[in-house]
C-alpha cells in the first residue's frame, strides 16, 4: 500500500521527525518536542526560531487554567501579544474561558511564525476560535483593542533577548531585548492595566516590585517542570485575582 505523498511546507518552516535533519543548535529544543507540544507527532509545524521562545505545553495549560481561575468575570477579551508558534494562544483557547482570543504576531520580517501558529492551532481543533493578527503588538493593541479596554486581558511572552538571558543570575528587566520592562508596561498599559507577562525565572524581582499598583500587591508565580522553574508569570491588576 502507498501512503500520499507529504505536501510540502512553506518556506521557512519545518516538522522535523529524525534528529539527522535537526540544525545542532535546536537539537536540545527538539529532544524535549513532546514536551513542548504533546500533539508534535501529529504534524506541528516551527521555525528554527520558534523553538527559543516557544512556552512548553504543561506551563502553558497551568498559566491558561490560572488566569481562568483569577480573572474577573467581566474580563472576556485574551490578546496574546507575542504569540509565536502558539504555545500560550492554543492553551488559552482550550481553557474554553474567553469570549474572544486575538493573537498577534508581527508579519512583515517573519510571516511564517504566524503561519506556524495557526496550523498548530489547527493540530488542536482550536484554530477558529481565534482572531489572528499579523502586525506589531505596540501599533495594533493600542489600534484595535482600545475600545475593548476594560474586558480586555493582555498576555505578553515577550523575546527575552536570546539565551544569554540565562548567563545572569539576576536578569535586569531594564535592559531585556528588544523590549525593555518599562517599554512593554508603558504600552499595553494604555489599553489595559489588567495583564501577565512571562519572563524570565530569574528575573529582578526589585524592579517588578516598582510596578505595584498604587500598593496592591502584584502576584509573581514560578511555573516548573521536571522540578525546575521554566519561567515566571508577573500578574498585574485584576489578573491575580485579588
Ligand atoms: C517568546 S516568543 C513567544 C512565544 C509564544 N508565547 C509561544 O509559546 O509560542 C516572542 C514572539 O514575539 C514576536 N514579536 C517580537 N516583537 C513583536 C512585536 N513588536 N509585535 C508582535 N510580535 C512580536 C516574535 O516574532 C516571537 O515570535
Amino acid at each position: 500500500m502507498t501512503t500520499p505523498e507529504q505536501a510540502p511546507l512553506p518556506d521557512n518552516i519545518h516538522h522535523y521527525t529524525s534528529i539527522s535533519e535537526v540544525p545542532y543548535e535546536i537539537s536540545k529544543y527538539w529532544h524535549q518536542r513532546h514536551d513542548i507540544f504533546s500533539k508534535y507527532d501529529d504534524g506541528i509545524w516551527m521555525t528554527d526560531a520558534a523553538w527559543y521562545g516557544i512556552t512548553p505545553e504543561p506551563v502553558a495549560s497551568r498559566i491558561a487554567t490560572d488566569l481562568a481561575g483569577q480573572a474577573p468575570a467581566s474580563k472576556t477579551v485574551l490578546v496574546d501579544a507575542f504569540a509565536g508558534a502558539g504555545g500560550n494562544t492554543i492553551q488559552f483557547a482550550l481553557s474554553g474561558r474567553w469570549s474572544q482570543i486575538f493573537a498577534v504576531e508581527r508579519g512583515k520580517w517573519h510571516p511564517e511564525v504566524l503561519k506556524c501558529a495557526k496550523h498548530n492551532a489547527e493540530v488542536y481543533g482550536v484554530a477558529k476560535k481565534i482572531f489572528w493578527i499579523s502586525g506589531d503588538a505596540f501599533v495594533e493593541l493600542p489600534r484595535r483593542l482600545k475600545k475593548l479596554g476594560k474586558s480586555t486581558v493582555v498576555f505578553a511572552s515577550p523575546p527575552w533577548g536570546g539565551p544569554a538571558y540565562t548567563d545572569y543570575e539576576v536578569f535586569d528587566l531594564s535592559v531585556m531585548e528588544p523590549y525593555s520592562l518599562l517599554h512593554l508596561y508603558r504600552s499595553f498599559s494604555t489599553v489595559t492595566k489588567d495583564m501577565v507577562l512571562y519572563l524570565p525565572r530569574t528575573s529582578d524581582l526589585r524592579q517588578l516590585a516598582m510596578y505595584d499598583d498604587e500598593g496592591e500587591k502584584l502576584k509573581v508565580v514560578h511555573y516548573c517542570m521536571h522540578g525546575a522553574s521554566k519561567a515566571i508569570c508577573v500578574y498585574f491588576g485584576a489578573t491575580g485575582g485579588g
